[in-house]
């Protein structure tokens, strides 16, 4: 799996996969679209809206760590427990890891260690209000030990991944949801949509981040 470290237009690092010819991020901002997909409309969502000071989250696609760490800043600065799971088919190597530009102060890059530095398959606590566990399997094998309140579905769109983004696949995911929970991710398809729709979920097409039109969230 050949990768190669890419600057983004806001500076941020993404990763270039070679043999599928697909970035990690959107080319427009790594950070940009992080910060909007899955910290604005989904953390401050679950945070503001559906009331919950403890959440659970589940990350499909846990890659750079970025959405996780990201989520660690979001829980510091309002005072959030989170119990974060972060689901990777392919773990990156610590090489390329430590290049990552995403870090502002020594502080932050200690926390960012931290996190890429535990033992997969392991709760770890990263802070008092901040639990993780990387789980090395994908969506579709991995046997799930607990529910959760919010999910970042951040796995590589319907073009690469076709048989990851079906119904069977969102139901797994929906028996493992408390009440008042969401879904959110950066694909706008309409025939995603459709098949959340299908399956019991109320789905909201949200502005996208800078760069694309919409992004999706779907609600328990
Ligand atoms: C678009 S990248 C995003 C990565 C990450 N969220 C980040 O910010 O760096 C997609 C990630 O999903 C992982 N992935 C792809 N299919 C998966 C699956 N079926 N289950 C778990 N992870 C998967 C890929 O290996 C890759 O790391």
């Amino acid at each position: 799996m050949e990768l190669k470290l890419r600057l983004t237009d806001d500076g941020s690092h993404t990763l270039y996969r070679k043999d599928i010819d697909e970035n990690y991020h959107s080319t427009h901002g790594a950070v940009q679209e992080s910060e909007h997909v899955f910290i604005k409309n989904g953390l401050n969502y679950c945070h503001k809206a559906l009331f919950k000071n403890h959440i659970s989250i589940l990350e499909v696609g846990f890659g750079t760590g970025l959405n996780c760490f990201l989520s660690y800043l979001y829980a510091k600065n309002n005072k959030v427990r989170i119990n974060y799971s972060g689901l990777e088919i392919n773990p990156l190597n610590d090489s390329i890891i430590s290049q990552l530009n995403y870090c502002s102060n020594n502080q932050e890059q200690l926390i960012f260690n931290n996190i890429h530095q535990f033992e997969w398959g392991k709760w770890g606590s990263v802070s008092d209000f901040f639990k993780i566990k990387k789980i090395s399997s994908s969506l579709q094998t991995c046997k799930f030990e607990n529910k959760f309140d919010l999910v970042y579905f951040d796995a590589f769109g319907p073009r690469v991944e076709h048989q990851l983004w079906n119904k069977k696949w969102y139901s797994k995911i929906k028996n493992f949801l408390n009440d008042d929970s969401a879904l959110v991710t950066y694909c706008a398809k309409g025939s995603v949509r459709r098949d959340l729709i299908s399956i019991g979920y109320n789905v909201e097409r949200l502005e996208g981040p800078k760069g694309k039109r919409e992004m999706l969230r779907a609600s328990t």
